[in-house]
């Protein structure tokens, strides 16, 4: 066995959180949020795993050129929608949703289809900021794009952009992004969500507004459209809420081995900073996983790990490629043994609180050098991943 971290990508367990959604959006369709390669689960066997789901949605337009680029053709939501003429250029060929929530950007779209007419209706996604205060229109701007753009697409020649020659844009939705579903009693979800909905009805147009607390925790939330992330890959998108009280398996656990187990003398020091001194005579194991392969650098001592499915703590400094754990309870730990950071056992929650952090950014920061091992339903296979995406299944 070549040495190093793993994580292994459980798809059962992601098409399990699938199901979780399904059931409690039953009337909704799905677009499974696959965006930073999906939360660092590899984007191309993750989509391939998620064939449930009704579409894809990513953050970038380069994401969803990867995607069509191994031959991903269902529906896909560029949920950042596009920036300038390259980018619109490549939504429009890739036949590739998109927001809007800018006029800037209507402008873009109008010029560039008036100079390249397309043969197919471009959708787009009104993206509505009722709150969230980051990308969005306010409601009199959306209020006039929609009314702009039914304007441009509903005359004898319904082209918007393209005057004579045939309709090219079509208005697929209102969306909008919830600021404080994680938490369950915060009054601005249901604010936003009715703000969204009037819109919707008032031009009776389809809504997207869940995200996973969204879809977990707020009936209102479960639109036509919902857009779980993290749920799918077993973490809690909810302050109070454990993953596993919430029927979400963890998708990632993240492992090593043991690469030396050392005896320590009282008063030996542990690490970079020496800030962890052994009290007592110590057996320490050194396990080969640190901050290059995307382990907290900001662990601190006492943050768990699992071996022999016990917990032992970590002690001292993390450094790039290893850290140091207690081993006084588990004395049979052997060099070679395997060590979960995280997953299976140790709630991916757990080590975020200890690092002052949420469960997202540990799962999306894995360095290309984790290897990404692949199960279903008893099958393994192995990622090859070029940079921070892999090629696909
Ligand atoms: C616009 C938008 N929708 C949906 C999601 C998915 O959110 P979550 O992972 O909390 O389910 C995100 C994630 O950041 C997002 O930015």
């Amino acid at each position: 066995m070549i040495i190093g971290p793993i994580a292994q990508i459980d798809l059962d367990a992601l098409r399990h959180n699938l199901a979780v959604c399904r059931a409690a959006a039953p009337e909704s369709r799905i677009w499974a949020v696959i965006k930073a390669d999906a939360y660092g689960h590899g984007m191309g066997h993750c989509a391939a795993a998620l064939a449930e789901a009704d579409g894809f949605a990513v953050a970038r337009v380069q994401e969803a050129l990867g995607l069509r680029g191994i031959g991903v053709s269902k529906p896909l939501l560029v949920m950042e929608g596009v920036a300038n003429d390259t980018e619109l250029g490549a939504v429009l060929s890739m036949q590739v949703e998109m927001t809007l929530h800018s006029s800037r950007q209507l402008e873009l779209i109008l010029s560039h289809l008036e100079a390249n007419p397309q043969p197919r209706p471009q959708r787009i996604w009104i993206k509505l900021d009722t709150g969230m205060g980051r990308l969005g229109l306010h409601e009199a701007e959306a209020i006039a794009l929609i009314e702009r753009i039914r304007a441009l697409t509903s005359g004898p020649c319904s082209g918007a952009g393209a005057g004579s020659r045939g309709p090219t844009l079509e208005l697929a939705g209102i969306m909008t992004h919830l600021a404080n579903a994680d938490d369950p009693s915060h009054s601005m979800t249901a604010a936003q969500c009715q703000q969204a909905r009037a819109l919707a009805e008032r031009f009776d147009l389809p809504l997207s507004i869940g995200n996973s607390a969204g879809i977990l925790a707020h009936p209102a939330a479960r639109s036509d459209w919902v857009r779980p992330g993290i749920m799918l890959y077993g973490g809690s998108p909810l302050l109070d809420s454990s993953a596993a009280a919430l029927d979400l398996r963890p998708v990632m656990t993240l492992s090593s081995q043991l690469i030396a187990v050392r005896e320590m003398a009282a008063g030996a020091v542990i690490g970079y900073g020496s800030t962890y001194r052994c009290p007592e005579p110590m057996r320490v194991g050194v396990v080969a996983i640190g901050y290059g392969d995307g382990y907290p650098r900001h662990a601190p001592s006492g943050t768990p790990v699992l071996i022999h499915g016990q917990r032992a703590a970590l002690l001292g400094r993390v450094s790039m490629d290893m850290i140091s754990v207690d081993l006084c309870q588990i004395p049979d730990a052997r060099v070679g043994d395997p060590v979960i950071l995280w997953g299976q056992g140790l709630p991916v929650e757990v080590i975020a609180e200890q690092v002052g952090t949420i469960n997202y950014e540990l799962l999306c920061r894995l360095s290309p050098r984790v290897r990404l091992d692949y199960e279903a339903s008893g099958q393994m296979s192995e990622a090859v991943r070029l940079g921070r995406s892999e090629q696909g299944p």
